[in-house]
């Protein structure tokens, strides 16, 4: 772990300035990453702020899942889009909180390479009134050339097209994760510099672990590989595994992930059949393709358990997705015992 003082350490600004430099993002990504980042903080100052706000319990509306909204959902999402909309090269953007994509100022530009992000503005908003962990997941994708009017269609790019991914976690403290492809390095909130700071620079996740997490109410809707897979954690030393497992369930999948990628484990939001109208509980476009590409940049790995998630095409941007991912031995554990259901 990076020990220095914090003034001694780098600020996400020169991070970003050096990468610029070093050739391995577009200026326009970095005035983009900025904005996230900014828009991150005032998030969590939102969040942190909200009782004196105003700005606590249900805004009496529901987003396109059909899930009701938390004020602070439709606040934070409101923060996203208003810093994305002054960066040049955001093109477009789609967001859990918006039914359909939404064009930017910037959308028919063409004097730079241009972007779309995508973005679930406050994760795990379930615990907001628990003052529990949440979160903001973003996915950054390159636009079409200019000349070409941005629909839906543009945004259905699999994981393995992200530029660049990450995370807000607003927890003990706030921090933020992030990759475009040459790791993971993980930034923490200076309150005093009003600065990110890198202080978990390159992540790994370790490759074996003994912790799990998973809904264990919805047993009885799992296939019969997650029950395998489950059933011999919970049988700890005395059961196949010949170790003790431990459990853990935050219902916020951005502190889960982070979870994993501080000390390993695995998170299963698998195929139910709880709802058979959807594969699974959460997003491909803005929960799942960006937290597989942290989570395969720090070394882990990414399932549906049949497939890996970013090799899928979405077909709408509110497309769900059953998810598997961590330390990677026992992802592969899960991912044989799909195939040996399948040919069974
Ligand atoms: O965004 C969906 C989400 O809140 C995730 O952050 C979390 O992992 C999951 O739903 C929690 O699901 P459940 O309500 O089943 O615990
Ligand atoms: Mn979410």
């Amino acid at each position: 772990m990076n020990s220095a003082p914090v003034a001694e350490r780098i600020r996400l600004s020169l991070f970003l300035a050096n990468a610029v430099r070093d050739g391995q993002i577009t200026t326009g990504l970095s005035t983009l990453v900025t904005a996230v980042a900014d828009a991150c903080s005032a998030v969590a100052t939102a969040v942190e702020r909200g009782i004196f706000d105003g700005a606590c319990g249900n805004a009496h509306s529901e987003n396109v899942h059909g899930e009701s909204q938390k004020k602070l959902d439709v606040v934070s999402n409101d923060i996203v889009i208003e810093k994305l909309a002054s960066v040049s090269c955001v093109r477009a953007l789609a967001s859990e909180e918006l039914e359909s994509i939404r064009l930017m100022p910037s959308s028919s530009r063409g004097d730079e390479d241009g972007y779309l992000v995508l973005f679930d503005p406050l994760d795990g908003s379930s615990n907001l009134e628990i003052n529990g962990i949440v979160g903001s997941i973003f996915s950054v994708l390159a636009a079409p050339e200019a000349g070409v009017a941005i629909d839906e269609s543009h945004f259905l790019q699999s994981g393995v097209q992200q530029v660049c991914a990450g995370y807000a976690i607003y927890g003990a403290s706030t921090m933020f994760m992030l990759t475009t492809g040459r790791g993971v390095d993980g930034f923490t909130f200076d309150r005093h510099s009003e600065s990110f700071v890198l202080t978990h620079p390159q992540l790994r996740i370790p490759d074996s672990t003994c912790e799990f997490a998973i809904n264990m109410s919805n047993e009885r809707f799992w296939n019969e590989p997650v029950h395998r897979y489950v059933r011999e954690c919970v049988a700890g030393a005395e059961g196949p595994r010949r170790a003790n497992f431990n459990m853990r369930w935050i219902a916020s999948m951005v502190a889960e992930v982070h979870r994993i990628l501080m000390r390993g484990g695995i998170f299963l939001y698998p195929r139910d059949s709880k709802n058979r109208e959807f594969a699974g509980r959460l997003r491909l476009t803005y929960e799942a393709n960006p937290m597989a590409f942290i989570v395969e940049q720090a070394g882990g790995m990414s399932t549906t358990g049949e497939a890996p998630i970013m090799n899928i095409k979405p077909e709408r941007v509110h497309q769900r997705v059953p998810v598997i991912l961590g330390s990677k031995l026992e992802v592969e554990r899960l991912v044989d015992y799909h195939n040996q259901t399948a040919v069974d």
